[in-house]
């Protein structure tokens, strides 16, 4: 086993050490949310470790305390649908005196955008596949609520998360805000997409119990042989969710969060270019297996309407990545605040020029990163 040398040490929070005593600590990974993420082990079990430090400005969801939430979303969905038994368990989870910390068993795999990129982009269209089936059949296809408005899942969060992005110092500083670029102001982006939800039938007909709650790819890991996948990182709610809103966290780590995460967005080497070729082929993916996901029936919509939902779900999903890349930027576990903040500016333009878009009644297309002016 390889032990950590002192430097890297140093990063750990002493409580966090003092939790671990009597494991070992291979290594750090790289999580991307301003957390402490490593891999520790006590004889042959390896354990994936995830710890968030209390603080006062966290944006919600972020909250040290979801992580004990999320522990029982595994441990719900683990005892009401043991035949789905795609989530990683949790080995513990407990709060300290200054965070919280979650420990999973640990998986070996690539996330299926590691597939995409490698450029097996049939391998990536079954990965999916087999996500969505799985998911519709045995996640989601469980219960559903009455019909509701679009308010809960996708126009409360946008309105908090875009107060929090317009009241951020540090974004101001390095970034216009849209509002001020002579558009619609953070107010009315929030009427825009409830304009959008109500006008053009994106209406959320039920919701259903969360299978997920942050389905993007990265929270996917297939296993080496492909012969499944396991889900990590799931939002932590009980309550009923809408399907769409999993969908639409899927385009999303696909159309931005991919190559915002892996510097695509940016340069134009040859190698960059196929790169980003290989993305734009993972969303026309994306859309094909919307298309023909075996819930569709389920949610009420044709296929049409299912895809529009679905973009809706992403351009909404990127305004408030806005604020969650602020949130991290402002963690004290952050290392380089810069870039999380120049991601945030991404996420919200790109986020803001689909919602016009939909708002015109085009057939939305995606504003990928580099096409930015
Ligand atoms: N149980 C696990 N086993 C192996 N790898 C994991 C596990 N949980 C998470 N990971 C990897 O670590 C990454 C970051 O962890 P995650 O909990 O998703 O944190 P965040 O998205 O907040 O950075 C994941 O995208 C995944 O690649
Ligand atoms: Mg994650």
């Amino acid at each position: 086993m390889t032990e950590i040398d002192q430097a890297e040490r140093l990063r750990i929070p002493g409580e966090l050490e003092i939790h671990l005593r009597n494991s070992d600590i291979e290594g750090f990974l790289s999580g991307g949310s301003g957390s402490v993420t490593l891999i520790a082990s006590r004889g042959r079990d390896r354990r994936f470790v995830k710890y968030v430090a209390r603080r006062s400005n966290a944006i919600d969801g972020h909250e040290a305390d979801r992580l004990l939430t999320k522990a029982r979303q595994v441990q719900l969905i683990r005892r009401i649908a043991p035949e789905f038994g795609t989530y990683v368990p949790v080995v513990r989870a407990a709060r300290l005196p200054h965070g919280c910390v979650l420990e999973s068993q640990f998986v070996e795999g690539s996330s299926p955008i590691d597939i995409l990129l490698s450029g097996d982009v049939p391998g990536f269209s079954t990965v999916l596949t087999q996500i969505l089936d799985v998911l519709g059949s045995l996640a989601y296809n469980r219960r559903a609520s009455e019909p509701i408005s679009p308010s809960a899942p996708y126009v409360d969060r946008l309105s908090r998360r875009l107060d929090y992005v317009a009241s951020s110092q540090g974004f101001a500083a390095f970034a216009q805000p849209p509002d001020t670029q002579g558009g619609d102001g953070f107010a009315d982006v929030t009427n825009l997409a409830l304009d959008i939800g109500a006008s053009r039938g994106l209406l959320p007909t039920r919701l259903f119990f969360p299978a997920h709650g942050d389905l993007n790819l990265f929270n996917v890991i297939v296993r080496p042989d492909r012969s499944g996948f396991a889900l990590v990182d799931q939002r932590g709610t009980v309550d009923d969710w809408d399907p769409v809103y999993d969908l639409g966290k899927i385009l999303l780590s696909v159309w931005l969060q991919a190559a915002l995460e892996l510097g695509l967005h940016t340069g134009d080497s040859p190698e960059v270019r196929r790169r980003r070729q290989l993305l734009s082929c993972g969303a026309e993916v994306v859309r094909d297996c919307v298309d023909s996901w075996n819930f569709r029936s389920a949610l009420g919509v044709d296929r049409k309407q299912l895809w529009l939902r679905v973009v809706f779900a992403a351009a909404v999903h990127a305004m408030c990545e806005s604020a969650a890349r602020i949130s991290v930027a402002c963690s004290p576990a952050c290392t380089d605040a810069e870039r999380e903040y120049e991601k945030a500016a991404v996420y919200l333009s790109c986020g803001r020029l689909l919602l016009l878009q939909l708002r015109s009644s085009r057939e939305p297309v995606l504003p990928w990163p580099w096409d930015r002016a």
